[in-house]
């Protein structure tokens, strides 16, 4: 098994650290547009394989894209990342054009891949990739459901005061502050977190994962990187073991949650094939509101997208 991840930048070189610590695969190819980035940090990462135990070859190439002929699966992470004071959204602009030549590039050697993004804006960046790509939705899918739930996850075990593992959760909704975490498909050791927390600390809960990549931005002055990193290996974990694991990825919808041709998060399950399955959850009529909220934020940012592609 071959894996890829674009750009060896924070996110991408901390996936392809967490990648190979897994040892599920052979080789992992790190690539990045900056001369020796990638050669450097992937030197790195190998020269841990003795210490660490792991087996998996960490190669780093600069834009050399025929190193990565037949991946398996790639992690695009390519992009510039936020500043404070920048939304996601501002990052459109730049980032389709770094993820249409990646996207580009990885299809022409690796046409059978299964792509995970996670530039951001994440819901737009995969579905720019997904135009660019031109191969079924069930192989190109976004990473941001992982990151956003352990967010919710790691609050909440803060605030009980107990083990993050035992915290079991679904989010929705795009990759910003109109995400929709779900306390009532949230469970602590198999507990409702609404008998273990009160309302209106489970709000406040809510309310700072929507806001958690910004909190850190303004910490570190750019955006995040071990979480995210680490949630887009969870992702090419569940692929390559086809684990059939149930994650939030950001998901082309056609009808499902009433929604057509649009890239959101949902439940949805996967394995060797990508997305096999798009879980359809009985929600309320509340958490439906929140949830087409969300999809109508995306879709205006896929609609500057469409716009900037047909001027063109
Ligand atoms: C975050 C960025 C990676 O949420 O989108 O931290």
């Amino acid at each position: 098994m071959k894996v890829t991840v674009v750009g060896a930048g924070l996110v991408g070189a901390t996936c392809a650290d967490a990648i190979a610590h897994k040892d599920i695969v052979n080789e992992v190819i790190l690539i990045d547009v900056k001369e020796n980035l990638a050669e450097g940090k992937a030197l790195d990462m190998w020269q841990m394989s003795p210490i660490d135990q792991f087996d998996t070859r960490v190669v780093g190439y600069t834009n050399d894209y025929s190193k990565t002929a037949g991946s398996d699966v790639v992690v695009l992470t390519a992009g510039v990342p936020r500043k404070p004071g920048m939304t996601r959204d501002d990052l459109i602009s730049i980032n389709a054009g770094i993820v249409k030549t990646c996207t580009e590039n990885i299809m022409k050697y690796s046409p059978d891949t299964i792509l995970i993004v996670v530039s951001n804006p994440l819901d737009v960046m995969t579905y720019c990739a997904y135009l660019t790509a031109g191969v079924d939705s069930s192989k190109v899918f976004g990473m941001a459901g992982i990151l956003d739930t352990a967010r919710y996850g790691a609050f909440l075990a803060t605030e009980l005061n107990c083990s993050p593992k035992d915290i079991q959760s679904i989010l929705m909704g795009g990759h910003g502050p109109t995400m929709v975490p779900l306390p009532r498909y949230t469970t602590v050791g198999g507990i409702p977190v609404t008998e273990l927390v009160d309302k209106e600390k489970l709000d406040a809960i809510v309310d700072r994962t929507k806001k958690g990549g910004t909190e850190i931005v303004n910490l570190l002055g750019t955006s995040a990187w071990y979480a995210p990193g680490v949630a887009a290996a969870q992702m090419v974990e569940a692929i390559v073991k086809d684990q059939k694991r149930i994650f939030p990825c950001c998901t082309w919808l056609q009808g499902q949650y009433g929604v057509n041709d649009i890239y959101l998060g949902v439940p949805v399950k996967l394995g060797k094939a990508g997305i096999e399955e798009v879980i359809e959850l009985k929600l309320n009529k509340d958490e439906m509101a929140l949830v087409h909220a969300s999809a109508k934020a995306v879709r205006e940012v896929m609609d500057v997208l469409d716009n900037m592609n047909a001027a063109k």
